[in-house]
């Protein structure tokens, strides 16, 4: 979602600020700009549509001398992507501009009173009317700009993190935050400015959260300083970053989605690191262990979070059930936060968000927290502001997730909630000491086992072929002709990635003609029970956020009350079966699937026989006890999801339409 850069300081305004929009690039945007205060006093603003490359090619005879600049990558809300939405926005006289993420929720109440005192509105967007209302605000007080922003921002509702920059003005920028992060990044005579610290992590390891309602004022030569809306002085807290720029790039991979699938081995030891010890007997989440009584007597856990987090929530639900016998409810945040929840203090609501900063989720934690629950957070960025919010929590330390389609942070978040669960079970003794340490033992080979399991990459890239597209092609030919037919397969596949397949015609009805009709897919159907049905959903997810291919998950039982009806040969069905106590039932339900002719590709333990004889593809997975088995069947679907998307031809890092911290409600 929108991403702010900001600099100030001895190096190339221009340079550091376009350097960190590509950083920003991952939390998805479609258009960016820059604003540029010169030497000699002027402000510059420079915008276009699509990529930050439009960007530099739009500048490249322009004027790009600067004291001091803003930048920014917009994530559409308020009209559509646009030269002219796209953010800075100048104000009327043109002597300040502004770059904002977040919704300015009474946008038109501000935008009619502001109309009514004459000013004029070039833009769709709620960002523009902040901008004329800090200048009114300035003006008619005639006030600094620091005074201009505080007073704007007490009467704005709604979400927001600013930069101002100021004609008059070129040393300095003035940034704040609410519920939207922001981060400020303190070099050697040199002060940086983003949405998160990869933009500026190259160049300092200091840095400085905003928090809410503060208000920055950045200035060449001077230290920071940070006031409230009300201009009390604020605490300055400093933080080093532990990112390393490394973590930022793709070290050979042609993708960060696929660098960060093959990373899983390393994330999962980190996020595991110092957490299982004594050879597996003892769990230590210190999060639990600090915060003994509230768990002890938790009544209930809520557990709260969106999209692929929701998911490793739904596992959260099945790993602390059975393991501590408290219930456990999940709710989308977006959903929890206007349903007049129930909620004491006896109840513990968990936040899963790998940004940290998605607003549904943030405030779902706001609600739980002003009703009394105790509100532990499961998150992967430091300092972000979800970990700020909450009464403790645990991070999955898998490093930065830069690919939009959310994997080892995936397999981290279920990690952690298996070791929390298995702390709670030790600490409320619902768990033996031989239970806990089998379960402690089997999370340490968890790591080797996911590299066993990405042994499977080049079979699966090889199977995504088949499932890939919604067209193909048959080539068939007899005597001198078979060959001929080959090879015009061949050189179809090669080079446009269609599948194709050549054939001696007479053949034909032997086999190819069933196996090719499921090359039709335009759906996918993902089924699995128990640990495998929150798998089966994010598999679900995974093809659909890359693809665009439809994909549904589903309760492998609950198919025959509906879905049923639409599996036919067109229609493959991923089911995850792995050797569970369910494994019987799931058995029935591929039976059921193949019996209507569906194709079915099942991920199965090694050594199945029963499942290899019924599906059409089986991908085995290493046996590990039922609790541990998400983290091991999700593997080989991200790799499915990951090829098929490439075979498509699309950008599996950036796809279309969505953002990897979504800021807004
Ligand atoms: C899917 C994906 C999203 C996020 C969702 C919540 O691959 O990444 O569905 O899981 O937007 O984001 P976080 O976890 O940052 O709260």
């Amino acid at each position: 979602m929108c991403g702010i850069v900001g600099y100030i300081g001895g190096g190339n305004v221009y340079d550091v600020l376009i350097k960190g929009l590509h950083r920003l690039e991952y939390r998805g945007y479609d258009s960016a700009g820059i604003a540029l205060v010169t030497p000699s006093g002027t402000l510059n603003v420079y915008k276009a549509m699509g990529k930050v490359s439009n960007l530099e090619n739009f500048c490249k005879d322009k004027n790009l001398d600067a004291l001091a600049g803003i930048a920014h990558t917009r994530w559409a809300t308020h009209g559509e992507p646009s030269d002219c939405n796209a953010h800075p926005h100048y104000s009327e006289d043109g002597n300040l501009a502004l770059v904002h993420n977040g919704t300015i929720e009474n946008y038109k109440l501000l935008k009619d009173a502001l109309t009514q005192h004459g000013c004029r509105f070039h833009s769709e967007t709620d960002t523009e009317v902040l901008v004329q209302l800090i200048e009114y605000i300035k003006v008619k007080n005639n006030c600094s700009l620091l005074d201009a922003v505080r007073e704007s921002l007490k009467q704005v509702v709604g979400a927001y993190a600013i930069a101002v920059v100021e004609k008059d003005h070129p040393n300095r920028i003035i940034a704040a935050r609410k519920s939207s992060p922001l981060v400020i990044g303190i070099g050697e005579d040199e002060m940086f400015l983003a949405s998160d610290a990869t933009p500026f992590v190259e160049y300092t390891k200091e840095c400085v959260y905003l928090k809410d309602e503060e208000v920055a004022i950045i200035e060449r030569g001077e230290p920071l300083k940070l006031v409230t809306l009300e201009n009390k002085e604020a605490k300055i807290d400093v933080t080093t970053l532990e990112l390393s720029i490394s973590q930022l790039e793709k070290g050979g991979y042609p993708h960060f989605m696929l660098k960060e699938i093959f990373e899983q081995t390393s994330t999962l030891k980190d996020c595991i690191r110092g957490r299982v010890v004594n050879g597996g007997k003892r769990i230590i989440i210190s999060g639990v262990d600090d915060n003994k009584e509230k768990f002890l007597s938790a009544k209930r856990i809520v557990i709260v979070a969106c999209g692929t987090s929701w998911h490793a929530a739904l596992l959260g639900k099945y790993l602390i059930q059975d393991m501590c016998r408290i219930p456990v409810e999940v709710e989308y945040a977006s959903e929890f936060r206007y349903s007049n929840p129930v909620l004491d203090d006896r109840d513990i609501v968990m936040a899963i968000s790998q940004s940290g900063e998605t607003a549904d989720t943030l405030a779902a934690i706001k609600i739980a927290k002003s009703m009394g629950a105790f509100v532990y957070g499961i998150s992967n960025v430091v300092g972000s502001s979800i970990p700020r919010e909450t009464d403790s929590g645990t991070y999955i330390h898998v490093g930065p997730e830069i690919g939009v389609a959310s994997t080892k942070a995936f397999t981290g978040q279920v990690m952690v909630l298996t070791m929390v669960a298995a702390a709670i079970a030790q600490l409320k003794g619902t768990m033996t000491q031989e239970e806990i340490a089998e379960i402690g033992k089997a999370i340490h080979k968890i790591p080797s086992l996911v590299g066993k399991v990405l042994g499977l990459n080049s079979k699966i890239e090889r199977l995504s072929l088949i499932y890939t597209y919604a067209r193909n092609f048959l080539y068939l030919g007899r005597g001198y002709s078979y060959p001929v037919a080959l090879e015009g397969a061949l050189k179809l596949k090669e080079i446009s990635y269609i599948h194709a397949e050549g054939y001696p015609a007479a053949e034909m009805k032997h086999g190819p003609i069933a196996s090719l009709i499921y090359t039709y897919a335009r759906n996918f159907l993902y089924l699995g029970r128990g640990y495998s049905y929150p798998v089966a959903l994010e598999g679900a997810l995974k093809l659909k956020e890359i693809s665009y291919i439809h994909a549904e998950g589903y309760p492998a039982a609950e198919m025959k009350h509906g879905p049923i009806a639409l599996i036919d040969a067109e229609m493959p069905s991923v089911i995850i079966a792995p050797n569970d106590h369910l494994y019987e039932k799931i058995v029935n339900n591929v039976q059921q699937v193949k019996a209507r002719g569906g194709s079915i590709i099942a991920i199965v333990t090694e050594g199945d026989t029963t499942i290899r004889n019924i599906a059409d593809h089986v991908l085995e997975v290493p046996e590990v006890p039922e609790a541990l088995s998400p983290i091991i069947t999700s593997i080989p679907l991200q790799l499915l999801s990951y090829y098929i998307a490439i075979n498509k031809g699309k950008n599996v890092d950036m796809p279309r339409n969505l953002a990897k911290s979504v800021t807004v409600e």
